[in-house]
């Protein structure tokens, strides 16, 4: 693979795709490692330079995976640990880095780990792998996640004759990180993973890992603790690798995952996902400007990652109370559609459908602060479908062609693990990857060509970030620079056409050039630039010196 530069997460196109479900090798019915090496052409055309990789290790499946039986292992359902890595071999020979999934908060209640704890004698070491009490009433300043399904973080296990602590589902009890054991048993897993040839690691639930009493058991200074001794490893022995945090929190606690520099290189900006989706309806860019000014500045090593959607409902925990009403009424109509604390939908439905509206809300991922992140099936616009249940709506199977199981698998229909989005907007006959292929005009093509646009432009991954005023609050307007590479971003959020005058007095002298045609604009003189943007338009220039 080409040579590694330590922070290649900065310029990344983050691709994340549920294996089970982009494409069946074996005609089981199950998408596995096979059938994504073989895509990996398709991800690299695209411009895909890294992909995420959903759970793929051993577990009963309660959880898509997140319920590991086996951290060092592959489920049977998606391969071998040899499917693996010729997977690895084929992406990094691509030039794309693998990202995969550190479940470091919970296990499932299948780990031998567990079965161990919960057989042996109170105080003896291996039942503290767990976090055990005769008291159900412990941590109670502590929310519970999945709230449609479990009403307390506490269960109890008749076998160990006590309750077990569990941040997410009843059968994923949580780990003891105060047991030294349980932090080098992680240490192991990181090992395995990076010894194996893995690039980055997605730090799952992690703000959980510690429990303590008084407090909400969130982001606590231990778990920080843990974070440093994790990177220093990485740093000492596997530089060049990633490790990014799932935390979803308010900016201020979330870039704590960054600490100094020495802990994640990378975190989601978890509060700007739901703002992008009310800008959008409020048809204006305050809910944007408002949590990015809020969001502190981060280390120089460190990166957001940015996303609109992905494998989880749309989560509204990030948002104030009003907000959250606002966006429940406006996006989640059908009750339906309501999940825990958010709405189980994919991008394209939430959009209505809208290219205008899916368009320019690909364009703010792909140029706001941060590295985009795109779930699989969102580049061609798929649908979802509400009668599944949990979150499996937005999991189904990827669809490539028009054919039978829109050629994801050649199994009897009624094998597949998940059946095909059947809904007529978003048939899988007509949204698919071979339909949109021979499409110039399609939203894949489109994709396409956005990721493309902005490989050639170093700003958008690592620049600086100035807001521009345009003259009305409608508009979203940035200029994004780095090295003497510089870019402008403009977006009309409203639907209707609109006349705008940039502030761009900073930037005298130099010409906007549309990235999409090449075509020269005028010059900028001086302060107020004239630009007319169409319903839900946006461009993107670059500031070339005349
Ligand atoms: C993370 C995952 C989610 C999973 C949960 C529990 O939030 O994104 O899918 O259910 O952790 O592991």
């Amino acid at each position: 693979m080409s040579a590694r530069s330590a922070d290649w997460y900065k310029d990344a196109v983050i691709y994340e795709v549920r294996v089970r479900s982009f494409f069946d090798a074996n005609d089981d019915g199950k998408g596995d490692l096979r059938g994504l090496t073989s895509k990996l052409d398709y991800l690299k055309d695209l411009g895909v330079t890294a992909l995420w990789l959903l759970p793929i290790c051993p577990s009963p499946m309660r959880d898509d995976g997140y319920d590991i039986s086996d951290y060092r292992n592959v489920h049977p359902d998606v391969g071998t640990l040899e499917d693996f890595r010729i997977m690895l071999d084929a992406a990094h020979e691509r030039g794309m880095r693998v990202i995969m999934e550190l479940v470091l908060n919970h296990t499932s209640d299948q780990h031998p780990w567990f079965q161990r704890a919960r057989s042996a004698q109170r105080g003896h070491p291996d039942r503290d792998w767990y976090v055990w009490s005769d008291d159900p009433k412990r941590y109670k300043g502590a929310r519970v996640v999945f709230k449609d399904f479990e009403k307390s973080n506490w269960t109890w296990d008749e076998q160990a004759g006590a309750h077990y602590w569990h941040r997410f589902y009843h059968h994923q009890p949580d780990l003891n990180f105060d047991h030294p054991t349980v932090r080098e048993a992680m240490l192991a897993v990181v090992d395995h993973w990076f010894g194996l040839g893995v690039d980055g690691l997605r730090l799952d639930a992690v703000p959980y890992l510690y429990e303590r009493e008084g407090t909400d058991c969130e982001n606590l200074p231990e778990t920080h603790e843990f974070l440093r001794q994790l990177r220093a490893r990485v740093d000492a022995l596997w530089p060049g690798r990633m490790l990014l945090a799932e935390a979803n929190q308010w900016p201020e606690d979330a870039v704590k995952y960054f600490g100094k520099g020495d802990e994640c290189h990378m975190a989601f900006h978890f509060p700007l996902m739901p703002r992008l989706f009310m800008a959008m309806r409020l048809e204006e860019r305050r809910p944007i400007t408002e949590i990015l000014a809020r969001t502190p500045d981060i280390p120089t090593n460190c990166q957001w990652a940015l996303f609109l959607r992905n494998h989880d409902e749309l989560t509204l925990e990030m948002v104030t109370a009003d907000e959250r009403d606002y966006l429940w009424k406006e996006y989640a109509k059908d009750p339906q559609a309501r999940l825990n604390m958010g709405i189980r939908r994919r991008l394209a439905p939430l959009l209505d459908n809208d290219r205008r509206r899916i368009e320019l809300m690909s364009s703010l991922l792909f140029s706001l602060p941060g590295t985009p992140v795109l779930y699989y099936g969102d580049e061609i616009g798929m649908g979802d479908d509400l009668n599944l249940g949990d979150r499996n709506g937005v999991r189904t199977p990827m669809q490539w062609t028009p054919g039978p199981n829109a050629g994801f698998s050649s199994v009897d229909a009624s094998k597949l693990l998940l059946p095909l989005v059947g809904d007529p907007a978003y048939h899988w006959q007509t949204v698919n990857v071979s339909v949109q292929h021979a499409n110039e005009s399609s939203l894949l093509h489109w994709t396409r060509r956005l990721l493309h646009l902005r490989a050639r432009h170093p700003a958008f991954g690592r620049g600086s970030t100035v807001f521009v005023d345009a003259g009305t609050y409608h508009a979203l307007a940035f200029v994004r620079e780095h090295e003497g590479d510089r870019v402008l971003v403009v977006c009309n959020l409203s639907r209707y056409t609109r006349p705008l005058t940039l502030d761009l007095a900073r930037w005298k002298g130099a010409v906007p050039v549309e990235l999409f045609g090449r075509v020269k604009f005028p010059p900028i003189k001086g302060g107020g630039y004239p630009l007319t943007l169409g319903p839900r338009g946006f461009c993107w220039f670059a500031l070339e010196t005349a």
